[in-house]
């Protein structure tokens, strides 16, 4: 199997939205819509990446970062393709592109109930932070 990866761009994001809806443990709100994307993207050049397979969307992950510390969002991985390395490469590519820019340190959220991403993340080498708390408001206009 040669798996391709490739800077996301806009013209993927039907097919990464169709992905993180077809996976378990993805949350897709407004702040998935195609323009919301397409500025993290133009904000964050050389950060997010697919990974294809024979053309197919087979992996997905979105990364950020403000300046100070780097943010890792929506990964996933279709269910034919798990457990080949490709979650990890996704990460990697992120990872490799946040230390170019400075980054030294990146966080992400992962939903308690997640056991299987929280052992994926643990088995990269992240460590789970039981000592903060997430704390979040809306804005006025917020859905
Ligand atoms: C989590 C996810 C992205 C992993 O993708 P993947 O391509 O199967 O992962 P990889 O093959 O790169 O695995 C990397 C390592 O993690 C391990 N791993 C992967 N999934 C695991 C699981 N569910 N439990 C334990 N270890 C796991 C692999 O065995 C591998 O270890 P190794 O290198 O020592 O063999 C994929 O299962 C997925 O899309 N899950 C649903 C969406 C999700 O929960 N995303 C995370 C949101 S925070």
């Amino acid at each position: 199997m040669t798996v391709l990866i490739e800077e996301m761009s806009i013209q993927d994001y039907d097919e990464v939205r169709a992905l993180w809806l077809a996976v378990e443990g993805i949350a897709v709100s407004e702040v998935d819509s195609k323009n919301i994307i397409a500025r993290l993207l133009a904000h964050n050049p050389g950060l997010s990446f697919v990974a294809r397979v024979d053309g197919q969307l087979a992996g997905a992950v979105l990364c950020s970062h403000d300046g100070r510390r780097g943010y890792i969002d929506q990964l996933a991985v279709g269910h034919a393709y798990r457990r080949q390395g490709i979650g990890r490469a996704l990460v990697s590519r992120c990872l490799f592109n946040l230390m170019r820019s400075g980054i030294r340190k990146w966080h992400l959220f992962v939903l308690e109930d997640n056991q299987d991403a929280i052992a994926f993340w643990k088995k990269l080498g992240w460590t789970e932070r039981v000592e903060l708390v997430t704390m979040s408001q809306h804005g006025p206009n917020a859905a």
